[in-house]
């Protein structure tokens, strides 16, 4: 009940205003957004790269409504890959919403932006992740990745275990050997589209893994859930011979104790960071996730 009426306000513009403005709530978004600038998020990168966790940048927007504005998250992101570039030492790609270059407007403006960002990936040797968002957006994106990988592989996608479509999908991008983040998913979904059971969806989850891992795609396990990624630990040992790389993956602030036990036991990790000022829709996610996280990040802020 309280993670509907969080997913529900994660949409709600005036509220989005109101908690923007408060110095309360920035605190609070703190615990799980590097901050507002990428000075921030290159300084929180640096930290994780020094306790052996590589970085995926999130540069904060959800759907945008004019083509400049696409623009202009593009340009950004080409911004956050030169940047990556020049500083020493960091060990950081990026994660972009599709409907930040444009998704909802038209598919084709998505498709070129993110033509121009994956060629300056392939410049500056970088890798960009396709978020998944809502099932508004599932097919869309999935053509435009599908499309793109033709002629670039330093770009990956995302599938959220959920979905009651999420095998054909995973079939189809391990049969060409698509990079895959695999999810749950964060978002309100019908019951015709979406398990709504935690069972069915750690079902879920482990049969796509399973799938996954025996195919040629680079995989990155994304989950803070213990019981997935002792599965995902089973799979690794049961597929020795597996060429292509796999990692854990997990959200900025959320489970570090784990983080760092993987990392201790030899596994690749990577955090993903998100950043900028955009973070209410993100923060409001989180805590519909673990409606606890607004009492335990209240009590951390109060208490500062
Ligand atoms: P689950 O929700 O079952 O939680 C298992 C345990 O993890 C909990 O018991 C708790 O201990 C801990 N936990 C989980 N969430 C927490 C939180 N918010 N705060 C504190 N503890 C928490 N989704 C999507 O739709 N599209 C996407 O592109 C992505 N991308 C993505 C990248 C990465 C790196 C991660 C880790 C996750 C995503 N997600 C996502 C979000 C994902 O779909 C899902 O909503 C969250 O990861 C929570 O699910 P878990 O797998 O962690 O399991």
């Amino acid at each position: 009940m309280l993670r509907s009426t969080l997913l529900y306000l994660s949409e709600k513009k005036g509220l989005q205003d109101f908690i923007l403005r408060s110095k309360l709530a920035r605190g609070m978004s703190r615990r799980f957004v590097a901050g507002e600038t990428l000075d921030d998020a290159i300084e929180v990168t640096r930290d994780l790269n020094a306790r052996g966790m590589d970085v995926t940048l999130d540069n904060l927007g959800e759907a945008v409504e004019r083509e400049d504005q696409a623009a202009q998250a593009t340009d950004d992101y080409i911004e956050i890959l030169k940047r990556i570039d020049k500083e020493d030492g960091i060990e950081a790609s990026i994660s972009i919403k599709p409907t930040q270059l444009g998704l909802a407007i038209d598919p084709d403006l998505a498709l070129a932006n993110l033509r121009r960002l994956g060629d300056a990936a392939l410049e500056y040797g970088n890798f960009v992740r396709i978020d998944m968002e809502s099932t508004d957006y599932t097919q869309s994106t999935l053509d435009v990745f599908h499309a793109l990988f033709k002629e670039n592989k330093n770009l990956g996608t995302v599938i959220q275990s959920y979905l009651r479509r999420s095998e054909e999908d995973v079939r189809k991008l391990a049969s060409v050997g698509a990079p895959v983040r695999l999810c749950k998913g964060a978002y309100k979904e019908p019951q015709d589209l979406a398990f709504q059971k935690k069972q069915e969806v750690d079902d879920s989850y482990v049969k796509l893994l399973e799938i996954l891992m025996d195919s040629d795609s680079p995989l990155a396990i994304a989950t803070h859930d213990h019981v997935m990624i002792d599965a995902g630990k089973r799979l690794i040992e049961k597929y020795p011979n597996r060429k292509a790389p796999v990692e854990f993956q997990m959200l900025y602030g959320i489970r570090r104790d784990l983080q760092a036990r993987l990392v201790e036991q030899g596994h690749k990790m990577r955090v993903y960071v998100p950043y900028g000022s955009d973070w209410y829709p993100y923060f409001m996610r989180r805590m519909a996730e673990r409606p606890a996280n607004l009492f335990f990040v209240l009590r951390a802020s109060v208490g500062k």
